[in-house]
């Protein structure tokens, strides 16, 4: 079993004004045999850190640190190597089942492919197809004609679920998820948690799930990285429920669930240099130290917390 670890990682896009600074020094364990969800504001930088850890961020990206998956560091490995990493290492599920599935292709042939790339033997393969199918709720009766279709012929669901079924066919350790209930209606938004369960169940080292969704990550999380301006700002298994930093608690209030409290202020922009605690001029409870000094982290990697408060 192998954690996922990222070690300062910090990631620029130079822009027209300077730059981007997507993630500023993240250093988090993403431990195996865990579910663990990253929730922030829109434009915090959880998608970014998804695309590092794949491999995927765009060519002129500046990066530095280090992400660890066992022996191998990500940053480190030529494009090729990552090609092969990605899909049999770590399997991702996109927001969008289009971002995933090829419109000029039949699902047989993308599903097999992604199969191709799993070690399994060659005979196993279709027996592999049918189980998949299976387990994300095909009936038997479906099958051929699900196989024989492209993705426009297949309802929102089937596609969603085909589109999960492919994350796993290549028998990924890891996966990341970005999004997966964003814009669902709640129908599809149950049928997303359930696919992520099936993953689960299929032996998976470990996923992590970006998400906005705080009932996704309250049923299926086992932990919970909050992001805020390119920071981990608070991480633990408790967080949901007994949230420390402020700026988790206000984010918290900010969902429907919880009363949907707007919070006031808006996250300084990405590059800003800033002393102190970038949260500071939001923050009711800031001190004076929190406008002077970058608060380290309190605590271990299980249970973190960013703030002077917790000093
Ligand atoms: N390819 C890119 N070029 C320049 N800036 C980018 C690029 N991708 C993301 N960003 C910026 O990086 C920051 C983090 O973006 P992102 O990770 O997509 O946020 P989110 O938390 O909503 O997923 C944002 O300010 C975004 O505008
Ligand atoms: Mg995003």
């Amino acid at each position: 079993m192998r954690d996922i670890r990222l070690d300062q990682v910090e990631i620029r896009f130079p822009v027209k004004e300077g730059f981007v600074e997507a993630a500023a020094g993240v250093t988090t364990t993403f431990q195996s045999g865990e579910i663990t969800a990253i929730i922030g504001e829109s434009g915090c930088g959880k998608s970014v850190l998804g695309l590092a850890i794949l491999g995927l961020l765009p060519i002129y990206a500046q990066i530095s640190g280090s992400i660890w998956l066992g022996e191998n560091d990500l940053f480190r490995m030529s494009p090729k190597q990552m090609r092969n990493l990605r899909g049999r290492e770590i399997g991702f599920i996109a927001q969008n089942p289009a971002d995933s599935l090829n419109p000029v292709r039949k699902i047989k042939g993308q599903l097999m492919e992604a199969i191709r790339l799993s070690q399994g033997d060659f005979s196993e393969h279709n027996k592999k197809l049918y189980g998949l199918l299976k387990d994300f709720g095909f009936p038997k009766e479906q099958l051929t004609r699900v196989l024989q279709s492209y993705p426009f012929q297949l309802s929102g669901g089937m596609k969603q679920r085909i589109s999960s079924a492919m994350g796993i066919a290549s028998d990924a350790n890891w996966i990341l998820a970005d999004e997966p209930s964003k814009g669902l209606d709640n129908d599809l938004r149950e049928q997303t948690y359930e696919n992520l369960r099936q993953i689960k169940k299929h032996g998976v080292e470990g996923m992590i799930i970006i998400t906005h969704d705080i009932v996704l990550a309250e049923k299926l999380c086992d932990s919970v990285a909050v992001m805020y301006s390119g920071q981990i700002i608070e991480k633990g298994k408790n967080v949901l429920s007994n949230p420390r930093h402020p700026y988790t608690k206000g984010l918290l209030d900010s969902f429907p669930s919880h009363g949907m409290h707007a919070m006031e202020g808006k996250s300084p922009a990405p590059g800003e240099i800033m002393l102190g605690c970038r949260f500071a001029s939001r923050c009711s409870k800031a001190m004076p130290v929190c406008r002077k000094q970058s608060p380290t982290e309190y605590g271990n990697n299980e249970e973190m917390v960013r703030c002077f408060l917790y000093d």
